[in-house]
C-alpha cells in the first residue's frame, strides 16, 4: 500500500533532482576562469615566488615567450598582449595550466616539457607585472 508521506517523499526527491539538473549549468558556468580552466586549476598554489624567482621568469619568458608575446608583453601579430586584463585577473594556477597545455590550433605552443618549477617561474614572472590580486594569493 503507498501512504501519503511515500507520495510526498516521492515528490521531494523527484523535486530535489530537478532543481540538481537545473542548477547543474550553472555551476559549471561559475568554474569556467581564465580559458575555461577547470577549478582544479584554479585552486593550484604557486610554489614558488619570490623576487628572484620573478627574475628567473623574465630571464625564461624571453627565451621561449617573447618571440610572439613581445618582448614587453605587448603582443605581436596573433600572439596577444599578456599585459591585459584577463590575464593579470587569471589566477596563477590558471596561467600555469594554460602554459602546459597550450592551444597549437591557434599557435600557442604547450610547454609541457619546460621542467614544471621554470612554468611556475614564468607564471611569476608575468604576476609580477602588475597584476596586484594573484600577489595577495
Ligand atoms: C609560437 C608563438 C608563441 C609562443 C612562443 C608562445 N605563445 Fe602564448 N600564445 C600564442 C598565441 C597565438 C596565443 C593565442 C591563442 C588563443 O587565444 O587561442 C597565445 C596565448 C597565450 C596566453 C593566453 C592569453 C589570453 O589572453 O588568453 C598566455 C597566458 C600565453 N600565451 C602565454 C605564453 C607563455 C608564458 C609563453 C612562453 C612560455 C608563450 N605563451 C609562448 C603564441 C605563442
Amino acid at each position: 500500500m503507498i501512504s501519503r508521506a511515500h507520495i510526498l517523499f516521492t515528490s521531494i526527491a523527484i523535486a530535489s533532482i530537478g532543481a540538481a539538473l537545473w542548477l547543474a549549468p550553472c555551476a559549471a558556468a561559475q568554474n569556467s576562469g581564465f580559458r575555461n580552466a577547470p577549478a582544479s586549476a584554479a585552486e593550484m598554489k604557486n610554489p614558488y615566488k619570490s623576487a628572484s624567482v620573478a627574475a628567473a621568469g623574465k630571464k625564461l619568458y624571453a627565451l621561449n615567450c617573447a618571440q610572439c608575446h613581445g618582448s614587453n608583453l605587448q603582443g605581436i601579430g596573433p600572439a596577444p598582449s599578456l599585459d591585459r586584463a584577463p590575464v593579470k585577473n587569471a589566477k596563477p594556477g590558471e596561467l600555469f595550466w594554460f602554459i602546459t597545455k597550450g592551444k597549437l590550433e591557434s599557435g600557442m605552443p604547450s610547454w609541457a616539457n619546460l621542467p614544471q618549477q621554470q612554468r611556475w617561474q614564468i607564471v611569476t614572472f608575468l604576476e609580477s607585472r602588475g597584476n596586484t590580486k594573484a600577489e595577495a594569493k
